[in-house]
């Protein structure tokens, strides 16, 4: 009924501007509507030419039905010709079907409550927005922007966003991270200063390479705002050899070389670790991952430019970044010399990230990509490379990102006994449905990705709907990658029939790569202390409907 009561809406509106209109003319003047398309995808109102009479008296009474209920409380909203102004606050609190579902799309303000359950893409990427602006969300999907959908949206408007709400903050000078990007709203926020944040599940796996506003972020101090015409990069050469400094102007000069490589933070899915026994760290759930296309020069170009020969090994290559804390610490981190040099390994010092700029969050002009190693050695606003006997004394090599024992605390740790974590163990994890989810009986789609460090390929990713009884084998997406050289994730999906009468699911799902290394069966024997390296199945229950 509400449904219908929007859509009549123009036609009551045109026909109440008219003071005391009879209501005669208010059904009219709604039969005749031409815009009159109501929305839910419903038999009802599909418009069948063979029924079209019968269509035409119910679709009379109902228009009847509507305008009696609703014509006192129209006709006197259509008077008022101001709109309604509301706060963004306002906004802002209704976020949930109690509280009923606004978002705004510049100064006008929409309430989309109904349309929830109709979104095209699924009523959860419309809930992203749900008491915000819709802008970040149609620069994402940009298929959006179309007359039709601003058509469609325009029935669901209520008022208008106050003037003064669109005054842009003022920035506090003394603040450091003052200057760090804007990030897209979308972006689940584990820690706003510094800023780390990961996209929602199901933004995760929508594109196989994922959208850079989106692109999960891992920042340990305030983003540089780094200046790209007096950029320089610092090589060290060797002992008689030559240092180098580049501008970015030289990195060009390089051949460029572009990769689709997944980077994955050490800390991805800690949210399990924490479940088990606290652990130390953001509280990352599966989202700490995402996929690009990176291009920039090889590594190794660089470095035999600066003197190094290719098969040279015992050594580490060191990255400074140029970001960093006010003791003028910077953040480190090393790579063994051999990954460095070895062409085959195809380390970047990347400048376009998707085709684009790298955008400031995630290094701009240049970083380090390290394909099929934890995201930490993947060194963002590169300052200087040297070569160096052992690895960066960095606090980020040394005294973190090493895995430990289940028996190892605080107290007793000493993390001189640990390498530092380099290439990543085998991992997937479920993005659709989610934890908690209701879903029909009949059959469920289950989607995810899996990924595996040093280059191995996923080969299998095995899903089961009771808990890990029986198996499912999910299909992979996407084309097999190189041996040896398999970079990025694959993602996955799986439809089975929901077993007859289970009131609940327990989905799990597991990979397994081309080592045959598979991902183990619970948290509890893997945890450490800081929550690194979780990798355990995947495991999420999800409500049956009948
Ligand atoms: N580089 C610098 N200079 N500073 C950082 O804080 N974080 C590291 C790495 N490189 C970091 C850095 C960590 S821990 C990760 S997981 C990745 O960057 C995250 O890269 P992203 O933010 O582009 O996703």
């Amino acid at each position: 009924m509400l449904l219908l009561n929007r859509a009549v809406v123009p036609g009551l509106r045109q026909a109440c501007r008219l003071k005391s209109t009879p209501l005669r003319l208010c059904i009219q003047a709604c039969s005749t509507d031409d815009s009159f398309r109501p929305h839910r995808p419903d038999s009802t109102f599909s418009g069948d030419s063979s029924s079209t009479g019968g269509w035409r008296v119910m679709g009379t009474l109902l228009g009847l039905g509507a305008v009696l209920a609703y014509h006192d409380h129209w006709c006197r909203a259509a008077q008022d010709s101001k709109p309604r102004i509301y706060t963004k606050e306002e906004v802002s609190s209704h976020k949930s079907q109690k509280t009923g579902i606004w978002v705004t799309l510049g100064s006008e303000v929409f309430d989309v409550t109904e349309f929830v359950d109709l979104h095209p893409g699924g009523p959860s990427k419309l809930m992203l927005a749900a008491g915000g602006p819709l802008e970040p969300f149609w620069s994402l999907y940009a298929f959006h922007n179309q007359p039709h959908v601003r058509e469609l949206l325009a029935q669901y408007k209520i008022g208008e966003l106050s003037p003064e709400e669109s005054v842009p903050p003022t920035l506090e000078i003394a603040d450091p991270f003052a200057d760090d990007p804007v990030r897209h709203p979308a972006l689940k926020v584990n820690s706003q200063r510094p800023f780390n944040a990961e996209p929602p599940p199901e933004l995760l796996t929508e594109n196989y390479i994922t959208p850079n506003p989106i692109f999960f972020t891992r920042n340990h101090m305030p983003v540089p705002n780094v200046d790209p015409d007096t950029y320089c990069l610092h090589v060290v050469g060797p002992p008689g050899g030559q240092s180098l400094s580049l501008s970015l102007d030289d990195l060009y000069k390089f051949p460029k070389h572009e990769i689709t490589v997944t980077l994955q933070c050490a800390g991805n899915r800690r949210s399990d670790m924490n479940k088990v026994k606290e652990v130390k760290g953001l509280e990352w759930r599966t989202g700490a991952i995402s996929t690009a296309r990176w291009a920039g020069a090889r590594l190794c170009d660089v470095l035999v430019q600066a003197g190094y020969q290719l098969g040279e090994t015992e050594a580490h290559v060191c990255f400074e970044g140029l970001d960093s804390d006010p003791t003028g610490t910077t953040y480190g981190a090393s790579i063994p010399l051999a990954r460095a040099m070895d062409p085959e390994a195809e380390v970047l010092l990347a400048y376009e990230m998707n085709g684009q700029p790298l955008p400031r969050d995630h290094g701009f002009p240049v970083r380090v990509v390290v394909p099929g190693v934890v995201g930490a050695r993947n060194v963002k606003w590169l300052g200087k490379v040297s070569v160096e006997p052992e690895e960066s004394y960095s606090h980020w090599q040394q005294r973190d990102y090493k895995g430990f024992s289940p028996s190892v605390d605080w107290d007793t740790v000493d993390f001189d006994s640990a390498p530092s974590i380099q290439e990543l163990p085998v991992q997937s994890a479920i993005t659709e449905p989610q934890d908690g989810d209701t879903i029909q009986s009949g059959e469920v789609t289950v989607k995810g990705y899996a990924w595996s460090g040093g280059g191995r390929a996923v080969i299998r990713v095995d899903v089961s709907l009771d808990g890990g009884l029986t198996w499912h084998t999910a299909e992979l997406e996407g084309e097999k990658q190189p041996p040896r050289k398999a970079w990025a994730w694959r993602l996955w999906h799986l439809q089975a029939p929901v077993p007859a009468g289970q009131k609940e699911l327990n989905i799990v799902c597991k990979a397994v790569d081309d080592s045959y290394n598979v991902q183990p069966d619970t948290v509890a024997p893997i945890w450490n202390l800081r929550g690194v390296l979780s990798n355990a199945w995947h495991r999420i229950r999800v409500h049956v409907t009948q």
